[in-house]
């Protein structure tokens, strides 16, 4: 059995990747830690029982000591880092959580893997690490900035991260690159597009526009709405993580994507029809400042060398998650209860 540490597994991802692997993958027993906060939410894994497969522990990554005694405790083996501030709203209020916990939380589980992994610790030119282990850090297509009306991002398009979000998340990236380079840790890095799916924290696009239907609250929509975004049904995510664990050559940055190209009032209307809520509560609202116009991904490279594929159409995922939300609306409502309500207020009330 393999020994692996899922970081931030409460959050969206991270919980539909906890539960993905724990039905499909059962040779992995999972340690899932993840630090709660705002958007951490125990409810998303509510049916997944502690036991010989499955341990869960409050942690925050940038605690060494808490994650290196975990890493002795567990032996374990792979490292799928999930656990970020994820949200660009939050990033331009707050830029230093965004610095501490993607960038240093990163570092500290890199430095983490590298003592417990590497066969001769105290040899700084010794680069043999033991037999199986892997590290894989989950990033985001933002790292490569925005595109024009044409083109996409390849594996190899430089870095242009232009929020304090995507700042961060390149950051990292490129100490998981070092880590790589300098020790010879055995890395991945996967950057995917926008996700979609059950358990999304109701801050972002979709779940945010489709609570609002429900309540006949105004639909806030940044600038003309014709931000592009390339979609991507979250089980689809998860399945990459693992093709990208099982066969990604060592040290490869993998692009995932669905080639799902869609503008931001797109999504809206999609969902405003879905809902049968009225085009009237679109509200255009000032944008974000340096919001990034459009992001494509070409998926060549998974799909060609790893046999990756989406398995999921935009309209059979959309119309699934649409259901989702609204047979699980008292998961959202227990979300909003909480700290979201006052965030909301402070992001839109004078936008
Ligand atoms: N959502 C997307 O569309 C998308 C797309 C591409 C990549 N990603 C990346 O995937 C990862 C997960 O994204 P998500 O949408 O699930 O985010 P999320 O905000 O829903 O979840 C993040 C989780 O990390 C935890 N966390 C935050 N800081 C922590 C810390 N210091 N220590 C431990 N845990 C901490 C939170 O409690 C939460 O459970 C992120 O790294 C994000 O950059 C997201």
């Amino acid at each position: 059995m393999k020994n692996i540490l899922v970081t931030g597994g409460a959050g969206f991802i991270g919980s539909n990747f906890v539960k993905y692997m724990l039905n499909e993958h059962s040779e992995y027993r999972i340690v899932n830690i993840d630090a709660l906060t705002y958007a951490g939410n125990l409810e998303n894994l509510a049916d997944v029982k502690e036991g010989t497969n499955y341990r869960f522990v409050k942690c925050d990554i940038r605690d060494s000591a808490t994650v290196e005694k975990i890493f002795a405790e567990e032996n374990i083996d792979t490292v799928v880092n999930f656990a970020a501030e994820s949200h660009v709203d939050r990033s331009i209020v707050d830029p230093q959580a965004f610095l501490t916990t993607n960038v240093l939380g990163t570092q500290v589980l890199l430095d983490a893997a590298k003592k417990f992994w590497k066969l001769n610790p105290d040899d700084k030119y010794d680069r043999s690490f033991r037999e199986g282990v892997k590290y894989l850090q989950v990033s985001t297509d933002e790292v490569y900035g925005a595109l024009g009306k044409t083109g996409m991002f390849t594996e190899t398009t430089p870095l242009s991260p232009n929020s304090p979000y995507s700042s961060s998340k390149a950051s990292a990236d490129l100490f998981v690159r070092a880590y790589h380079e300098t020790f010879g840790l055995p890395v991945n890095i996967t950057r995917c597009s926008n996700n979609y799916g059950p358990y999304q924290f109701p801050e972002k696009l979709i779940p945010l526009m489709l609570n609002n239907c429900i309540k006949g609250k105004p639909l806030p929509v940044y600038g003309d709405g014709l931000q592009i975004r390339d979609w991507l049904h979250v089980s689809d995510h998860c399945k990459g993580i693992y093709t990208v664990l099982e066969k990604g050559r060592v040290g490869e940055v993998y692009n995932i994507g669905g080639n799902n190209e869609k503008a931001n009032i797109e999504i809206v209307k999609l969902i405003i029809k879905a809902a049968g809520a009225s085009e009237e509560l679109i509200t255009y609202v000032k944008d974000r400042p340096g919001h990034d116009r459009r992001y494509a991904i070409d998926n060549t490279k998974i799909t060609t060398e790893l046999g990756w594929a989406p398995e999921y159409t935009f309209e059979q995922g959309i119309a699934e998650t649409v259901k989702w939300y609204l047979d699980n609306q008292e998961w959202t409502e227990h979300i909003i209860s909480g700290d979201y309500a006052n965030y909301y207020d402070k992001m839109y009330k004078n936008a």
